[in-house]
């Protein structure tokens, strides 16, 4: 029996010890939000934060969030917010292509503002450096993020 809380609602589930909580995500808390990308921890697809630090759901035992607090691309949004800031820049600036990668992006981003609140290219290259884009979004990425951090969109010349 694991006891987490996922999105600020404690949970009680019984799964393996070394179950990928990517599983326990989507298969037990039917949050599909979260994605399965390559499952080895290369691609980011399944980013979520495990005490607000970004982890790669797929290659971390259902273990290690006992007693801890899950945030999913679901529970991203403040309470009371229609969204997260990114999620609104990430519509603004039309990022998404097939999507499949994106919540993943998304919430890498949004452990990147939180500790860094003004990022310039050279930090964001850095913290999105391993969420695989295989349509090549990174330009929208990056413009989204600057919007999300400033409030306004600057021309990066994409
Ligand atoms: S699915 Fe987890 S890093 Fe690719
Ligand atoms: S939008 Fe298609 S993989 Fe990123």
């Amino acid at each position: 029996m694991i006891e987490f809380q996922v999105n600020g609602a404690g949970k009680r589930l019984d799964v393996e010890a070394d179950m990928p909580l990517l599983w326990v995500i989507r298969e037990h808390l039917r949050l599909t939000g979260t994605k399965f990308g390559c499952g080895i921890g290369q691609c980011g697809a399944c980013t979520v934060h495990l005490d607000g630090e970004p982890v790669r759901s797929c290659i971390t035992p259902a273990a290690a969030a006992a007693g801890r607090s899950i945030t999913t691309i679901e529970g991203l949004a403040k309470s009371g917010e229609a969204r997260h800031p990114l999620q609104q820049a990430w519509i603004d600036e039309q990022v998404p292509q097939c999507g499949y990668c994106q919540s993943g992006q998304i919430m890498a981003a949004a452990a990147l503002l939180a500790e860094h609140p003004a990022p310039d290219d050279d930090a964001i290259n850095a913290a999105m450096r391993g969420n695989i884009c295989r349509c090549g979004t990174y330009a929208r990425i990056r413009r989204a993020i600057k919007k999300a951090a400033t409030g306004a969109a600057p021309n990066d010349g994409e």
